[in-house]
């Protein structure tokens, strides 16, 4: 590790240090601290994230002169945006802060998201990438959630940061979330690392619908992860569903709820679509057996066809006929 990695890594932890102690301890704090009250994070959670709050633009860089920083380093750090005349701004201001952690635990960048809305700014603002923090690499949580993803031999992937805190306080210690983009190929290669088993629970809502779908796609030619998916009732996401109906709750969920890739595809092609109708009908019957035609176990295939034939009083040997066709085409 090179002194300047090593270097910007006290900086992230001396930061993380100063925003959670402005958070926890001062009354510049408390109005962020209220926040994630409301927002259901006792102090226990706090502590275990290290959560912090930014409360101006001049903080840390009279902070890091004190300890004798040079401008050039405080530059390179990703904290601070350069104004034109070569001042240094604090990146983050007016912001609840998580630290993103590698996966020794290391802080490495921070996330930020607004107390309130705001039409003007994005509501979760990150760290640039910095020659510590490569976002395609890090997944949120991986250094706490790893032994337990090993343990329960499955991860779970969530959308934000909060639904991970909410899980995590559910007692489901396994979630991880990517930064607030896709999964990378880095991202998978980390989780293929600990686990054979992912699950995708990604919001409720109609956007988090489609990225579950996208992942899917995305996953299945790229890993040999056994995938499935944990969906979140009534459009919610997952932290809103523990505030909604409590922390047991969502832990029963996790248990009992996960999905084959399968049943969740045909929960998706369901969307948009009238099943009284027949031209959605065969629509939605394609597309559901273009799906089956990917499964390999014909047991599994033959579950759903049996339900199909069932629900919509088809004769199994004409789905079975139809596979066929799609079948073709992938083998
Ligand atoms: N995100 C982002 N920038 C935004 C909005 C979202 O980077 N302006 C990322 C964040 O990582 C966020 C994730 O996308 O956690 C999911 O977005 P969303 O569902 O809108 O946010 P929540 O995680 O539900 O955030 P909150 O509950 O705090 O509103
Ligand atoms: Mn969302
Ligand atoms: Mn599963
Ligand atoms: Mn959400
Ligand atoms: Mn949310």
């Amino acid at each position: 590790e090179s002194s300047e990695t090593t270097k910007l890594k006290k900086m992230y932890g001396d930061a993380a240090q100063l925003f959670n102690h402005i958070l926890v301890n001062t009354a510049m704090g408390e109005k962020a601290l209220t926040y994630l009250h409301e927002r259901g994070l006792n102090d226990a959670m706090i502590k275990e994230f290290n959560l912090g709050y930014a409360p101006t633009e001049e903080l840390l860089a009279a902070f890091f002169k004190e300890k004798g920083l040079e401008q050039q380093l405080l530059r390179k750090s990703g904290l601070f945006v350069e104004l034109q005349d070569g001042s240094l701004k604090e990146r983050f201001y007016n912001r609840v802060l998580f630290p993103i952690r590698d996966p020794q635990g290391k802080t490495i960048a921070f996330s930020g998201r607004l107390l309130v809305k705001d039409n003007k700014q994005p509501k979760y603002l990150n760290s640039p990438e910095t020659k510590i923090f490569n976002k395609r690499k890090v997944l949120f949580n991986f250094d706490k959630a790893k032994s337990e993803i090993r343990h329960q031999k499955s991860a779970l992937l969530f959308e934000g940061f909060m639904d991970v805190l909410a899980a995590y306080r559910a007692g489901v210690k396994n979630g991880l979330a990517s930064m607030g983009t896709s999964l990378t190929n880095e991202q998978i290669y980390l989780l293929e690392r600990v686990t054979d088993h992912l699950d995708i629970c990604y919001d409720g809502d109609d956007p988090g619908q489609h990225a579950t779908a996208r992942a899917l796609t995305l996953l299945e030619p790229l890993t040999k992860m056994q995938l499935g998916v944990l969906p979140i009732p009534e459009r919610m996401d997952p932290d809103e569903y523990v505030k909604k109906y409590g922390e047991e709750k969502f832990a029963e969920l996790a248990q009992n709820a996960p999905e084959t890739v399968t049943a969740f595809y045909m929960r998706y092609y369901e969307q948009d679509r009238n099943l009284a109708n027949e031209a959605d009908q065969l629509a939605y019957l394609a597309d559901v057996l273009q799906q089956l035609a990917k499964v390999k176990a014909p047991v599994e295939r033959d579950i759903y066809l049996n339900q199909l034939a069932k629900r919509f009083g088809i004769e199994k040997t004409n789905l079975e006929a139809q596979l066929q066709t799609y079948l073709r085409k992938y083998t």
